[in-house]
């Protein structure tokens, strides 16, 4: 197990820190993304760190990078921690969380693809009978599988919340055959890992992606792909529709943020000792349930 909040590599040049991923920059074209322990929630990162849970989405990610690049080419360029620029490969903490990519100029819109009616989107379907403002059957209850996946792209939001934008609007900001690519690899690779996720017991619910163009200007899959950070999984046994499936994303950290009385501004309570052990817990069997493996047995 291993628990970092923050890292600092000594002569690494820090390129930016996300909200979970701190990335440095290697020569013009190349960044080493290390994925820290760091949980947000409602938009806030938390003070407590969430042990290996950067090991897992790491791991998790190259699992999926690694199978879905027959459906469309990613970043990574290396994933063994032993082989990265030296820098890194020699800090122990930084193994398992760190991969080198390739730098991408970054398409500034949330790849979203859902299988199922379920959190905001059920929310919209509700009030207005649509999902991103398009319409869909009368009649489908919470959770329930929808005849086929769906595309709902968002912006990428500086500061609060993102906003789902319709598939002409993202076609007046990003280009027609831009749009149309986006579509077509983010509900290729849903299809792809909602297969693959049924046959290991989990519900895919819906997920969603980052893509940029590469330096060669090819459409590129970057970022984390398929966690449990971005995506909502259900264990398939469990899935009942007209229900709220617990999924194995942070809906137990928020559970207890809520039930805290947190009035969701900074800054975040601190975890009790529980909570933090019973969000590993989920997180490493998530990618148990998934990859049929121990977390760093391999
Ligand atoms: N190959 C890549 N090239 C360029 N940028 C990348 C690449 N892969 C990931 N990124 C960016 O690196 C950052 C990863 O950090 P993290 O996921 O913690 O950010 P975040 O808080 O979600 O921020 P954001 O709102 O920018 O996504 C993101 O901004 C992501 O878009
Ligand atoms: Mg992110």
């Amino acid at each position: 197990m291993s628990v970092v909040l923050e890292t600092n590599v000594p002569g690494a040049v820090l390129f930016r820190r996300g909200k979970v991923r701190d990335v440095y920059e290697v020569g013009s074209d190349r960044l080493v993304i290390v994925a820290s322990d760091r949980l947000s929630a409602f938009d806030v990162v938390l003070p407590t760190p969430i042990p290996d849970k950067g090991r897992v989405l790491t791991q998790l990610s190259n699992h999926w990078f690694e199978r879905t690049a027959h459906i469309v080419p990613n970043h990574i360029v290396e994933t063994d921690g032993s082989r990265l620029p030296t820098a890194f490969s020699q800090v122990a903490e930084l193994q398992g969380r760190s991969v080198l990519v390739r730098r991408c100029e970054r398409i500034d819109i949330e790849c979203v693809a859902r299988g199922y009616i379920s959190g905001s989107a059920w929310a919209e379907y509700q009030t207005d009978g649509t999902v991103a403002n398009e319409r869909l059957p009368a009649g489908l209850r919470e959770s329930e599988r929808l005849p086929d996946p769906i595309f709902t792209p968002a912006t990428k939001a500086v500061t609060g919340h993102d906003e789902n934008i319709s598939r002409a609007q993202l076609a007046a900001v990003v280009g027609k055959e831009v749009a149309r690519r986006l579509e077509e690899a983010t509900l290729a690779l849903y299809r792809y890992a909602h297969a693959y996720a049924l046959g290991r017991g989990l519900i895919l619910a819906d997920t969603k992606f980052e893509f940029g163009f590469d330096g060669t200007g090819a459409l590129t899959l970057i970022d984390e792909a398929l966690t449990p950070d971005s995506s909502r999984y259900w264990d398939a046994a469990r899935w009942q529709p007209g229900e709220t499936p617990t999924s194995y994303d942070k809906q137990f950290v928020r559970d207890f943020l809520v039930a805290a009385g947190w009035n969701k501004e900074p800054p975040a309570p601190v975890l009790p000792e529980d909570v933090v052990r019973g969000t590993t817990e989920r997180y490493r069997e998530c990618y148990r349930k998934l990859t049929g493996l121990e977390l760093g047995a391999k």
